[in-house]
Parts: structure tokens; sequence; C-alpha cells
């Protein structure tokens, strides 16, 4: 367990650089199971999450590099398609190993995920798609394993545009023997992404970021060097940094069009935003207006990574707020723990009622889940005293160094190692 202490009270301004996403990150290096050759991943973030994915690749034979913001693959020495144990746990992302190494190897067995403590995660809809492309499956003790003779192409229509369901369909119908449709898809920046970094390979996913996907199954492909898309969320919680100390912020080496929603969040809630190209800044000089809904969606709607930064924000408001989480049900653990730092909220089921009050005050807080932990340093920097956020390691899952990020932007976030 890691303690972070936050320093509240200073004004942040300047501006930062944001890394590559995770999400798009996570997907891509299961893909390199499907490709036997070198596979050089720019703007691949040193985040715990990232750092635990490559380790699986390693334990499955695989070599993997890491310098600087490059990671390169190798998967052309894997030998097989059986994920450790621990590891997996940690990161719920193993699951879309199971769609690429059953592609490779014809079978893969995988302990079920762990990840983020947002709710119940099933996995239902990523085992019907690789169902749909002819992969058995059988479990105990805790695990999952498929089997696969030839994966054949197949419609799947997902009840529900799942993220992860829909990389693992992509992942495995990608090599499949003929066309593959999928109906009801994500449409995620990061599947965007994914599909991106899959037909430079040589595969071949129209339509990506629409609810229909048509994949043609594709043998022949090749190792290259792909650069990942920033980081949409972490291009939020530094603006909404800036918002709720009444700073200036200016978020760079980024791609503001991926986060319109929450650009107009911050419009309505009275703050200056302002976008470029490759950059966004937001300047706030007051505390924010209440917003009486916001709902979190699918993709382009608001993201449900994002609530909890922008519950602390409206934590703050001038008014009462209403959130509805419509996508984890168990995303609310932010909640009571502002509750320890003078804000006043109250959940009813999916619905959070926030009523603002002028400032926070520091306390002992907990990081339950990596946006908790962002939310909670968030507000820790606008109240005033100190804050300690136990088990802030979960923040390292998302962010990389968020502690320095914050002092270049005059805050202070301390590290209290164990
Ligand atoms: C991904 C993101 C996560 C983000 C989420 C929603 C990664 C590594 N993680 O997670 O940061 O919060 O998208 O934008 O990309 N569901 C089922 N059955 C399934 C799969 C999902 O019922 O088989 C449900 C989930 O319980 C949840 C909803 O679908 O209620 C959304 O989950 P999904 O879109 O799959 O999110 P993840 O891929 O897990």
């Amino acid at each position: 367990m890691a303690n972070w202490l936050v320093t509240g009270g200073r004004r942040l301004s300047g501006e930062i650089a944001v890394h590559g996403a995770k999400n798009a990150a996570l997907p891509i290096l299961a893909a390199t199971i499907l490709i036997p050759e070198p596979v050089e991943l720019k703007n691949c973030p040193p985040l715990s999450d990232v750092e635990d994915m490559c380790a699986i690749l390693r334990s499955l034979g695989a070599t993997v590099v890491r310098s600087g913001d490059t990671v390169t693959v190798d998967t052309s020495t894997a030998t097989h398609g059986t994920l450790p144990e621990t590891l997996s746990h940690r990161v719920r992302s193993s699951i879309f190993l199971l769609g690429s190494l059953v592609s490779r190897f014809s079978e893969a067995c995988a302990p079920y995920p762990g990840g983020c403590e947002i709710g119940n995660r099933p996995i239902d809809l990523h085992l019907y798609a690789l169902s749909r492309l002819g992969v058995s499956f059988s479990e105990g003790d805790g695990r999952i394993c498929a089997k696969v003779n030839r994966l054949s192409g197949a419609v799947i229509d997902l009840d529900y545009p799942s993220v992860g369901a829909t990389e693992n369909a992509m992942l495995a119908a990608v090599s499949a023997d003929g066309e593959t449709v999928v109906r009801g898809a994500a449409c995620e920046p990061e599947i965007v992404d994914l599909a991106n970094f899959l037909n430079a390979s040589g595969f071949c996913v129209h339509g990506a970021g629409t609810p229909n996907l048509v994949i043609e199954g594709r043998k022949e492909c090749r190792g290259i060097s792909y650069r990942i898309l920033p980081d949409r969320i972490v291009t939020g919680t530094y603006l909404i940094a800036g918002a709720i100390t009444r700073g200036s912020v200016r978020v760079v080496r980024t791609d503001p069009t991926l986060i319109g929603a929450l650009l107009s969040k911050l419009e309505a809630c009275g703050f200056t935003v302002r976008t470029e190209p490759d950059a966004v800044s937001v300047t706030a000089t007051d505390r924010p207006k209440e917003l009486v809904s916001v709902e979190t969606r699918p993709y382009p709607a608001f993201a449900t990574d994002l609530q909890a930064q922008l519950f602390a924000l409206l934590s703050l408001a001038s008014g009462t707020s209403v959130i509805t989480e419509h996508i984890f049900e168990n995303r609310f653990r932010h909640a009571a723990e502002l509750k320890r730092m003078g804000a006043q909220n109250e959940i009813i089921g999916r619905t959070a009622i926030i009523r603002g009050v002028p400032c926070l005050h520091g306390a002992k807080v907990t990081a339950f889940d990596l946006r908790c932990g962002a939310a909670l340093a968030l507000a820790g920097l606008a109240s005033e005293g100190e804050t300690e956020i136990l088990h802030a390691e979960r923040i390292d899952r998302g962010y990389d160094r968020m502690d320095e990020a914050v002092r270049i932007l005059g805050g202070q976030i301390l590290r209290k190692e164990p």
C-alpha cells in the first residue's frame, strides 16, 4: 500500500503533456500475440496496468523491452496460451488475450479477470462473441479454458456495446476464415485505435467507430511501428484539476475531439475552454455552476471513467447537481470519501445528488479504485489543508506519475511509501 499526501489550496496553472491511452495500449498489446514479428509501440504509457500486461506477455514466452515511451514486443517466441494466475487477476484486460491466444495456439486458459473494484464485471459477452466464431469453453477452479479447431467468421450481435467484448471479437475475427460482422459494437476511440493498429499490421477491419464492424479474416500480417493515441481520460482529469483549483491548465499532445462531452460540461459549469488541434485548455476564476443532469453512457456520451473526477468538481458547485451512472453499478465509492472532506452528497441507486459546498477540507481517505483515487487527488488539491490518500498505488494504474504532473502545474502531491 502507498499513501499520498496532497497539499490543498494552490491554483494549478501551466502546461502538461499527456501520455498514450491505457485503454488502447492494453488491447493493442494483446493483439501483438497475433503477429509473430517484432512490433514497436510508441507513446505506450509506463503504467502499472500496462507493465503487468507486458509481464503477462513475457510469461507466455514473448520478448518485451521498454525504452522510454516505446515498447517493443516480439511474440515469435511465445509458446503457449496459459495465462499466469496472479498477474491476470490484477489486470482485467488479460481477458482480451483469450481472443488472440485462441487464434494463435487454438487453445487458451485464463483465470477469471481482475481489475478495478467497480461492480460486477461479467464476461458473458466476451464468451458469446468468441463462441460465435467457433470457440468452445470449459470452466473450473476459477479458470476458463477456450478451444477451437478453426475460427470461422460469423455474425455477432452484441446486446450491449461492451468495449472489451468488441475488442475480443475483433482480435479473434481478424484471422478467422471468412467474414465476421459485429453488430452493436462499441464505438470508443480506443476501438478505432485497435482497428488502425490491426489494419496497419495487414488485417482488415472496416467500420471501427460505428456500431457495425465488418472484419475480413486474413492469415498474412507483419510487424509494424505504431503510435498509440493520447489518453482522453488523463486529458480530462488534468483539465478538471485546473478547473477545481480555479487555475488555468493547458493539456498538450492530446486530441480534444475525443472529450467533447466533458468540454461541454466544463463550459456549462461556467469555465472558459479553448481547443486547438492537439491541445486544450480550461481557465476558471470562480466555483463551478451546478449541472442538473449528467449521465454516463457509451462513447460519445459522457465517459464513466471521468464521472468520479466530475463528481469531485461538482462537490464545490454553487448549487445541486445530479449524476446518473449507467455503465457500472458500483462506481460511487468516491462519494463517501468526499463526504469525509466536507462534501455533501446522497446516492440513490445509480443516481448521485451532489449539494455543492463552498470549500472542502483535508482528510484521510481511501482510493477504492483508480478513478476514485484520481477524484480524491483532485478534491485534495482544492481543499483547505492536507489530504492523505490510502491505497494511492491504484492511481498509478492509469496515470503516469500524477504527482510529477501536479508539481509541473504548481501543486504538491508527496508519495509516502510504506
Ligand atoms: C472498458 C475500459 C474501462 C471503461 C469501460 C466503459 C479498458 C481496459 N477498460 O472496460 O476503463 O470504464 O470500458 O467505458 O478498456 N458487461 C457485461 N458483460 C460482458 C462485458 C461487459 O455485462 O461480457 C457490462 C459491464 O458489467 C458493464 C458494461 O457492460 O456494466 C460496460 O463494460 P465494458 O464496456 O465491457 O467495459 P470494459 O471493457 O470492462
